[in-house]
């Protein structure tokens, strides 16, 4: 009876499958977002949708039978990039990528690709699904802000040093020159009298204050030993107004004192100065290590805490690639990023370490000649 109940099922769900199967093969068909088509397992391709000849520009007759790594630039093809990525895909089931490749008319995009493996129930390599996304426009704007925020850092760079210089060099002067005013005054006693003398210790006092707040204020703007004797000299003379101000024991485990190109050395200090801002602010470390030294070509500034380490969202391998961080650890990467080096923030218990790593030119590299 239930043997029968099953025919007869088999028997009307068959045309409703064929039918569900049509309308699925016209649905990948008429899609035009996403090039959506299938490869043979040794790579040609056998089927081709109306996004594949939007976005590629091929039409079928032109590709179908045709190797997919005709869509990818010479060097890559070169680099057999295709053929990895099936291998990939057909060990682990699916590849992931993002890179450029090539139109029918030459012209290059920016893709997003996932190629999936298609067995049969055995197990058997059927092919290879793949779907391509056109994300040139997204690319585009990606870079866009990315030259935006190198201009920012840029004007920031020059705007802080124009005030650190303007400081020192206007209000600076002038308090400096109302202290020796001052200073003439109360040393002479046919011009002042006890009282006047008494009176003339408290506005001293404000002006040497002052001068003191302002040449630091300066000097943390525009580090003139930063320019003058290097970035080991800057990050000691740093410390030890960072330990005075925080009550945070900052020690220079090691500090070389190298000459590097200008925009490394003024990258670095300033992803150092944001680095002791955070353990300043967010670490309760009692104590913080600082190294940087250049070796084997590679310029390395490490500032470590012992504090309560990373929140877990920062803690992921790829926090900074998914932008959960804030603007002061992105500002790091992005200055970092446009020399050619990397950031990387490790949790470390107890504590964090923030690595900066900054690739030298042979004939920039303080460690080859010294
Ligand atoms: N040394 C550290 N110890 C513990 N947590 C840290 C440390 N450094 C950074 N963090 C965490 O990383 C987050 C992001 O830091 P980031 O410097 O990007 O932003 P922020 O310091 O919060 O703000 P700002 O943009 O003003 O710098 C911080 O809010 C903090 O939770
Ligand atoms: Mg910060």
């Amino acid at each position: 009876m239930s043997g029968n109940d099953d025919s007869q099922f088999a028997t009307a769900a068959a045309p409703a499958r064929h039918l569900s199967d049509h309308i699925f093969r016209l649905l990948v068909d008429q899609v035009a977002d996403y090039a959506i088509f299938m490869l043979s397992p040794s790579g040609e391709v056998t089927t081709w949708n109306t996004g594949a000849q939007r976005i590629k520009g091929f039409k079928p007759h032109e590709i179908i039978g045709r190797h997919f790594r005709i869509f990818y630039p010479p060097d890559a093809q070169a680099r057999h990039v295709p053929e990895e990525e099936l291998r990939v895909a057909a060990a682990t089931g699916r590849f992931e990528d993002e890179g450029w490749r090539i139109r029918s008319d030459g012209s290059r995009f920016w893709a997003n690709v996932i190629i999936t493996a298609i067995r049969d129930e055995h197990g058997r390599l059927m092919g290879f699904g793949k779907v391509t996304r056109d994300s040139t426009e997204k690319k585009r704007s990606e870079e866009q802000l990315r030259q935006l925020s190198h201009r920012l850092l840029k004007l920031q760079d020059d705007e802080r040093a124009r005030l650190g210089r303007d400081l020192h060099d206007t209000v600076g002067q002038d308090l400096v020159a109302a202290k020796m005013s001052l200073d003439r005054l109360i040393s002479n006693r046919r011009l002042t009298t006890d009282d006047v003398r008494q009176h003339l210790k408290d506005p001293i006092f404000l002006v040497d204050n002052a001068i003191r707040q302002v040449r630091t204020l300066s000097y943390l703007l525009c580090p003139p030993m930063l320019e003058e004797m290097g970035l080991g000299s800057a990050i000691r003379w740093d410390l030890e107004g960072f330990t005075k101000r925080s009550g945070i024991r900052a020690v220079c485990d090691r500090c070389d004192d190298v000459r590097l190109p200008r925009e490394v050395e003024v990258a670095l200090f300033r992803v150092f100065q944001e680095s002791l801002a955070n353990v300043h602010r967010h670490s309760r470390s009692e104590v913080a290590h600082i190294r940087f030294f250049v070796e084997d070509h590679i310029a390395v500034l490490e500032v470590q805490d012992r504090g309560i380490g990373l929140p877990p969202s920062l803690s992921e391998p790829n926090a900074l690639a998914l932008n959960k961080a804030g603007v002061g650890i992105r500002g790091m990467h992005e200055r970092l990023r446009q020399i050619g080096g990397q950031l990387s923030i490790l949790s470390t218990p107890p504590g964090t370490t923030l690595r900066a790593t900054v690739p030298i030119e042979p004939h920039d590299d303080p460690s080859q000649t010294l």
